[in-house]
């Protein structure tokens, strides 16, 4: 007999379900459509048309979980932050299955389920310094366990991930911009523009993007028509001055907490630049660097179940009349 959880994901333009074994952590399904291809051409997620998607592909993933339905102990869903209109999809089919199945319902915030990614079919080490970057959040978090976390830095306008989409889209490409403008850096000169590593002069330990993303505008606005080595090179030094700017903050964070464990999170945790910047500062100062697997750093509802787990333990169910989404966090702000 088998005790599992099944959870969804839909706060952006990821419809995900996975069913994860309580007692084992293992990861017994998990499927994800992403809609990337139908938003790239409007440069961002267009939310009625990611909603309209979720109200299609949600339903044909969960018919193939069926088989597990008499094992479900509960069900669990991201209710925070997001798009409002993308989170109710998913919220909406966990408040029906937990009242027809007659299991409880756990309402997972997203960030903490991008810091469970690194705990997926693992059992949780923890207390961890973790960096989130993703296309809505770049924090610093110290995380002691999983009712104790704390944001230690956190963005005061757009987010790392979001920079390399706007960039990318002021470059004329599509959307997600992370992936196209990695791809881009590697045949670029870093060293060609110099773009201002933002705060770089201040003593704040906060992180801040839309000034760097205004001085490529700038720099695009100057040279008018734009040859391929040119864009390469925009991407290459944009690049290095968002990847210095996260690295000098994080330092400062260092030199105050001195973790023992690091780790980074979220979908632009995926970039090898920027894995490769701080595994060379953690090398130095000793500290033990982690990421999640590749598959598991953008949306997933894998972390939302290996999450959940730790709520159910926690018996942190939410009546489903009562479960609420909300596009900001209500608890790491
Ligand atoms: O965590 P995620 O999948 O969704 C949110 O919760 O926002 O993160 C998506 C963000 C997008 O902004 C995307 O451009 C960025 O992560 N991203 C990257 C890379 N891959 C994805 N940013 C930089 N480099 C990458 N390789
Ligand atoms: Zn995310």
């Amino acid at each position: 007999m088998r005790n599992l959880i099944l959870s969804i994901e839909s706060s952006c333009d990821d419809s995900s379900i996975a069913i994860t074994d309580i007692d084992t952590l293992e990861l017994i399904f998990h499927k994800k459509i992403s809609q990337e291809k139908e938003h790239s051409k409007y440069g961002g997620v267009v939310p009625e048309l990611a909603s309209r998607l979720h109200a299609v592909v949600l339903p044909k993933i969960l018919e193939q979980t069926k088989e597990f339905f008499p094992y479900l102990k509960a069900v669990a869903v991201t209710n925070e932050p997001g798009l409002s209109v993308t989170l109710m999809e998913g919220v909406m089919m966990a408040k029906a299955l937990s009242l027809s199945l007659e299991i409880p319902l756990i309402g997972i915030n997203h960030l903490v389920g991008h810091i469970y990614s690194l705990f997926i079919e693992k059992e949780e080490v923890l207390p961890k310094m973790v960096l989130l970057v993703s296309g809505g959040h770049t924090m610093l978090i110290d995380v002691q366990s999983f009712k104790r976390m704390r944001v230690v830095a956190k963005s005061l306008d757009d987010s790392f991930g979001e920079s390399f989409d706007k960039v990318a889209k002021m470059l004329g490409f599509g959307y997600p911009g992370g992936p196209i403008i990695e791809k881009l850096a590697k045949k670029g000169n870093p060293n060609r523009f110099n773009f201002p590593i933002p705060l770089k002069n201040s003593p704040k330990i906060a992180f801040s993007y839309s000034g760097l993303k205004n001085a490529v505008r700038l720099e695009i606005e100057k040279l008018s028509s734009l040859s391929n080595q040119d864009k390469a090179d925009i991407a290459a030094s944009f690049q290095k001055a968002a990847i210095a700017h996260l690295l000098q903050k994080t330092k400062k964070v260092f030199d105050i907490f001195h973790p023992k464990d690091f780790a980074i999170v979220g979908g632009a945790s995926a970039n090898l630049a920027l894995r490769e910047a701080f595994e060379n500062e953690c090398k130095k100062r000793g500290i033990n660097i982690e990421f999640a697997k590749l598959k598991f750093c953008s949306d997933n509802a894998a972390m939302i179940g290996r999450a959940a787990i730790e709520a159910y333990k926690l018996k942190e169910f939410v009546n489903p009349l009562d479960l609420k989404v909300s596009p900001k966090s209500t608890i790491l702000s």
